[in-house]
């Protein structure tokens, strides 16, 4: 049995909350939080705390609040045995102070109330010794079949990747969605569009994949499509990424 901590009670939190409490061999023993009113929602899991002096002591301690506050939490630890793990793709492992030190990064989306399915999520772990290793092995391993040793450099590239390939497109549906509310379209007529975008690249390659007047060189439809934004912004990404398009196309046009 493994026994957890978890500090922070935001997006992530929840979901490893959730989690943990189903996993017969991990025991979370207590959520950490500096806001009473966004600890409650943990109190039908676990033990509740919301002073630095009151963390119990336990195998690993996940830290899963916002990235900048990261090494200010891990000072609340620097007297525990157990591994001190943060959870971000952005931050490097260093950035904690305990000797026992490691990084837990689910590779996913997470929003609260929105529920995934952790199996099939990469759990990229880092360590600064094999015990903690191993440890962070153990409880990656009880929650997901993907498991992956990932260092600091590698899960710096590898959160970037993923800036562009969720963040990214998740802002630009938005911008769909809104012309389409702009002309009074339902947003459903996109949304098996956006459903075989991203079948399409579990088995084909993006560069194969790639569709539309951009890749084709098609200016006089791309014209049309900037007159059609009054937008600032809109009109700039668009002009952008059909540049992007057309410069990698165009050799084999
Ligand atoms: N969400 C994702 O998709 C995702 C995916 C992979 C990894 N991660 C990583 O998971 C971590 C948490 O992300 P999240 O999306 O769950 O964030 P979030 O929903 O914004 O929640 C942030 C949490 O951090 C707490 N916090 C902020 N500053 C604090 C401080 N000084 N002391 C104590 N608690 C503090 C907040 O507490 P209050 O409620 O009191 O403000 C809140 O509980 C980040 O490192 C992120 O990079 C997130």
């Amino acid at each position: 049995m493994i026994s957890v901590v978890i500090l922070g009670t935001g997006n992530l939190a929840q979901h490893l909350c959730q989690t943990f409490s189903k996993t017969d061999s991990i025991q979370l023993i207590q959520v950490y939080g500096r806001n009473q009113g966004n600890l409650q929602w943990f109190s039908s899991y676990t033990k509740l705390c919301s002073e630095p002096k009151d963390i119990a002591n336990a195998d690993v301690y996940l830290i899963a609040v916002s990235d900048q506050a990261i090494e200010k939490v891990s000072g609340h630890l620097l007297d525990k045995k157990g591994i001190v793990a943060h959870t971000s793709g952005a931050t490097p492992m260093n950035v904690l102070s305990a000797e026992n030190r490691g990084v837990f990064y689910p590779l996913q989306t997470f929003t609260k109330g929105k529920s995934v399915d952790f199996d099939s999520i990469p759990i990229c772990l880092e360590a600064q010794n094999e015990e903690g290793l191993e440890v962070l092995q153990d409880l990656a391993q009880a929650i997901s079949s993907n498991v992956y040793l990932i260092n600091t450099e590698q899960r710096r590239q590898l959160h970037l990747a993923a800036v562009f390939t969720n963040n990214f497109t998740n802002y630009l549906y938005g911008i769909g969605e809104a012309i389409c509310k702009r002309n009074k379209i339902s947003f459903d007529l996109l949304k098996p569009l956006i459903q075989e975008t991203s079948n399409k690249i579990m088995s084909l390659q993006p560069k194969e994949a790639q569709t539309g007047p951009a890749r084709r060189g098609d200016e006089k439809s791309m014209n049309q499509h900037l007159s059609l934004m009054s937008d600032h912004t809109e009109q700039e990404i668009y002009r952008l990424l059909s540049e992007a398009i057309k410069t990698e196309y165009e050799k084999e046009l």
